[in-house]
């Protein structure tokens, strides 16, 4: 069994106050920080790019990810190796060489992996996941927070996880969207072990008492 992170997103933060926000989780016990990037046309929303990504890393020591919901990402990951990435994520519906695109991320010094839509089946992953370090499967439509878990998400992380199983491969797989006590739960019973969580973080009363249980574990 993999270990288990909490990854809360920077989305459901204060954008005024994105520093502390970074730093406050750090304190209250989570593992990654979950940078949304949305460019207004892969998704309608624009969030925030590379510049606020370098201004949020020397806030915490945690590892960052960067989930781009941008088209053509491509020309996008050096700026955000360069602003302190430690993982890059992308939808391969956005590029045109999401193969090449892995290799660059890992060559850059970053974790690489997928983003799977709801609607976009596994078999795209199929041979991806080798230049894979994680794949990151959206239990949502990207583009907001606060959105319900769809519950067919289950059923693909367990087909992702028996392919990793049948590659022998050891990525991580890590879901993104809805995520609370109940569905974390559930998602990591069907492999997931790495859970991205806006809402259910940033508007909990007591922070760090919300990231131990969604991590399953006592604090
Ligand atoms: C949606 C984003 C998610 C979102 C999750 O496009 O990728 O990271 O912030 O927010 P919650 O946990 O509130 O659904
Ligand atoms: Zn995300």
């Amino acid at each position: 069994m993999k270990k288990v992170l909490v990854a809360p997103s920077l989305l459901s933060a204060d954008f005024a106050a994105m520093g502390e926000a970074a730093a406050r989780l750090a304190q209250a016990g989570a593992d990654v920080v979950h940078c949304d990037i949305m460019d207004g046309s892969f998704v309608p929303a624009i969030t925030f790019g590379a510049q606020m990504v370098a201004a949020v890393r020397p806030k915490s020591d945690l590892p960052i990810d960067v989930h781009l919901m941008v088209e053509a990402p491509e020309r996008h990951v050096e700026a955000f190796a360069a602003a302190g990435a430690d993982w890059i994520t992308f939808h391969p519906e956005a590029c045109r060489h999401p193969h090449r695109l892995l290799q660059s991320i890992r060559a850059l010094g970053c974790k690489a992996g997928i983003v799977l839509n709801p609607g976009t089946p596994v078999a795209v992953a199929e041979y991806l996941v080798e230049a894979c370090d994680l794949v990151l499967l959206m239990s949502v439509n990207p583009g907001a927070g606060g959105q319900s878990f769809l519950p067919d998400t289950l059923r693909k992380a367990r087909a992702v996880a028996a392919l990793r199983e049948a590659l022998s491969l050891a990525f991580d797989i890590e879901i993104d969207g809805g995520i609370n006590v109940d569905t974390a739960r559930q998602a990591i019973d069907a492999g997931v072990n790495v859970l991205v969580a806006g809402n259910a973080v940033f508007g909990a009363p007591d922070m760090a008492q919300a990231i131990a249980a969604i991590r399953g574990g006592s604090k």
